[in-house]
């Protein structure tokens, strides 16, 4: 049984052993595929893999028909919107993600971020704190709800949307529901974007939408760059020079966005969120156990397509 790890964006040395150790101690090859360059690298690795397991590597319909011997695909990571299901489903392969496995990382950053946007980028000017400012979680998942911790910590007032969310999950934590997402936006001055790229939420976050937060407004992305309307953004923050955005998933725009927003705007170089050893570590051997118990079992938990 031959297990590909193929990860464009490598997972920390310490968490690939570990990956390792688990293949190789339930009797598997375990074949490394790091930083590739092109799509014919990955096409050539996949040939007589079983398994694999990815990031943010797209495993597209050429993918999954150049692997003929796959079974199962397993995302390090929570979003598998890289992934075609309905390609994967057609080849008989099963795709999994490994969800909360890597939320602490992503929503330290997003404070991070928070803080550095506030801090003006580090400029040396008087800038401003999160405490006693009002919070708005898009959606209340794993990450979110690291979020909501970690800013409680900071002294933020946190309210949070999620229409798929229970309520109770919220009120739990403390934290306040609002039921309409334009009451999160019209409310909040911060508003950190935790949803998935799906059909429903791409474009979503548009004009209309980031209109209605308060003056000095800060969006921080650490989801997706397509949950964005990147055009309307724009239009946005050349109408309200008090409005700020930070992401950890470089823009399509990105050079215009920095050409026009130079003191409002930035982005991390290649996205951060969960490159950590830690999330590396929980996430990639998560995966390596999955596959391992898929095979072993039949277990198939954290399936994500139909
Ligand atoms: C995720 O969906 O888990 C995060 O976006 C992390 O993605 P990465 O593994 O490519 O860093």
């Amino acid at each position: 049984m031959k297990i590909l790890i193929a990860t464009d964006k490598p997972f920390a040395a310490g968490a690939v052993s570990s990956i390792r150790k688990v293949i190789e101690d339930a009797g598997f090859q375990c074949v490394l595929l790091e930083k590739y360059t092109e799509k014919s690298q990955l096409l050539n690795a996949v040939t007589d893999a079983n398994a694999i397991i990815i990031r943010s590597d797209i495993i597209d319909a050429e993918v999954l028909n150049a692997a003929k011997n796959l079974k199962i695909v397993v995302r390090a990571g929570a979003g598998y919107d890289n992934v075609d299901l309905n390609a994967a489903t057609a080849n008989d392969v099963c795709v999994m993600n490994t969800p909360g496995q890597n939320s602490n990382a992503v929503a330290e950053l997003a404070l991070g971020l928070m803080v550095y946007a506030m801090r003006n980028f580090f400029d040396g000017s008087s800038g401003s704190e999160l405490s006693g400012k009002k919070l708005g979680i898009h959606a209340y998942g794993n990450v979110g709800r690291n979020v909501a911790r970690i800013a409680k910590g900071f002294g933020m007032e946190v309210y949070a949307y999620d229409p798929y969310c229970p309520v109770e999950v919220m009120e739990q934590d403390d934290v306040k529901h609002l039921s309409t997402v334009e009451e999160l936006y019209s409310g909040c001055q911060f508003v950190s974007l935790h949803i998935p790229a799906t059909a429903e939420t791409k474009n979503s976050i548009n004009y209309d939408l980031l209109g209605k937060m308060p003056e000095k407004a800060l969006l921080v992305n650490t989801a997706r760059k397509e949950v964005i309307n990147e055009p309307e953004l724009v239009k946005l923050m050349e109408e309200r020079p008090d409005f700020k955005y930070v992401t950890d998933i470089m823009p399509s725009n990105h050079e215009e966005m920095l050409a026009k927003f130079e003191k409002r705007y930035y982005s991390t170089p290649k996205k951060i969120g969960a490159q950590t050893s830690e999330a590396n570590n929980n996430a990639g051997i998560a995966a390596a156990k999955q596959i391992v118990d898929f095979f072993r079992t039949g277990n198939q938990k954290f399936r994500v397509n139909k």
